[in-house]
């Protein structure tokens, strides 16, 4: 019993903002780590059918803390999983961030992006010169290398302007890559191995993969949707939308695959500072809330310029340096929509359940 004492003691002020100003940072510390191919499927040669290609499979890579809590965050990237893992500067990303708060943290690399790169299909690599358009799209600035003044890149730093888009994937923004991440996501989602509690963080074209994912999803395992700047939504068929044919939406799915978004315990749309209201994705965002809530659902829209004070954001705004402020927002929903609780609060309620209080207090 008194064993313990040190221990919660630590625990406690590692979340109070004292420990955070000293610099002191919980330690990770990992019960294990690894990754799996998941979905996809297997196809015949047709002139030898007994030579087979499997393909078109996903893979996730994970990373569980010795104490995890009961929802795992899926980190959903459009452009690559560097996003995830540091900010811009190098510094800590959402990755590190979340894993030392305890949530098990899975990398996901949907078919044909990243370490899931055997396609079914024959696929082109044409060199774009991209980088340029890069800047724009990432909500740098206005123009290349014209940086918004209040903006959160390290922006005297051009080695970080490189590691940025050097870091990007070859990507598949096509409704067919769509309809393929999702239907390997919603594989991974039902197979259990992400667990019950699965809360996807998307950016980008990610939000729409994960929309889409929890529609085809048979289990009721996708708790969460927090998406950073989703660019293309999913609507019902009975909401006067007309589909798009590209990779950007809008999806239009049957009303009762429509509601299964409704039954997710929380979605919330997030978009940074730069982006006038009339932005078609953000007006899109608001229209999807409205008709996920009128299903009995809850979803909402986050401005983290309005709503929550943060200013000068990117496209990628948990990449940015003020990205734990961004964090903490993500912490509210979490703890709000009650996706913050540990696996053990079940079976050893007494003594976690006051550390839990008092970090709270902190
Ligand atoms: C293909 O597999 C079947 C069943 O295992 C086997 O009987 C057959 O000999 C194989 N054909 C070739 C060309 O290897
Ligand atoms: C996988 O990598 C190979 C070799 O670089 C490349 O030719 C192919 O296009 C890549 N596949 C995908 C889906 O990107
Ligand atoms: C930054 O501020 C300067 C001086 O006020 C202004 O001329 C410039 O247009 C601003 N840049 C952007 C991208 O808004
Ligand atoms: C459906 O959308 C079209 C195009 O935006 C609009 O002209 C029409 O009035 C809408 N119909 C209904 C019933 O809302």
């Amino acid at each position: 019993m008194f064993g313990w004492l040190p221990a919660l003691a630590l625990v406690a002020l590692a979340s109070s903002s004292m420990a955070q100003r000293d610099g002191w940072k919980r330690p990770i510390v990992l019960d294990r780590s690894g990754g799996f191919p998941i979905g996809g499927k297997i196809i015949h040669d047709p002139s030898s059918t007994n030579l087979t290609l499997s393909c078109d499979h996903g893979y996730m890579e994970y990373f569980i803390p010795s104490r995890p809590r009961k929802t795992s965050l899926v980190m959903w990237h459009s452009s690559s999983t560097q996003v995830w893992q540091n900010r811009w500067d190098g510094g800590e990303g959402y990755k590190d961030l979340f894993l030392r708060r305890n949530y098990p943290v899975y990398l996901w690399d949907g078919p044909r992006v990243g370490r899931a790169n055997w396609s079914c299909k024959p696929l082109n690599y044409t060199p774009n010169y991209q980088d340029q358009g890069n800047f724009v799209a990432w909500n740098f600035g206005p123009s290349y290398k014209n940086w918004w003044n209040d903006s959160q890149f390290p922006t005297k730093d051009d080695e970080a302007w490189q590691r940025a888009t050097s870091s990007r994937y070859v990507e598949f923004d096509t409704a067919e890559n769509v309809q393929l991440q999702s239907d390997a996501a919603a594989v991974a989602a039902d197979s259990g191995k992400l667990g019950d509690n699965i809360v996807y963080l998307t950016n980008s074209a990610g939000g729409l993969r994960a929309m889409m994912t929890a529609t085809k999803a048979k289990e009721n395992n996708i708790k969460g949707i927090v998406t950073y700047e989703s660019i293309g939504y999913v609507f019902p068929d009975n909401a006067n939308v007309t589909a798009g044919s590209g990779g950007f939406g809008p999806f239009v799915v049957p009303l009762e695959d429509f509601k299964k978004l409704a039954k997710v315990t929380a979605i919330q749309f997030v978009w940074g500072d730069h982006r006038p209201e009339s932005f078609e994705s953000i007006q899109q965002s608001r229209y999807a809330a409205q008709l996920v809530n009128k299903y009995g659902g809850n979803a909402k829209v986050l401005m983290l310029g309005t709503d929550a004070g943060l200013k000068g954001s990117s496209h990628i705004p948990f990449a940015d340096m003020d990205n734990a402020k961004v964090a903490g927002q993500l912490d509210r929903f979490l703890e709000r929509n009650g996706l913050d609780d540990y696996v053990d609060d079940d079976d050893d309620e007494g003594e976690w359940e006051w550390v839990r209080k008092s970090q709270r207090k902190g």
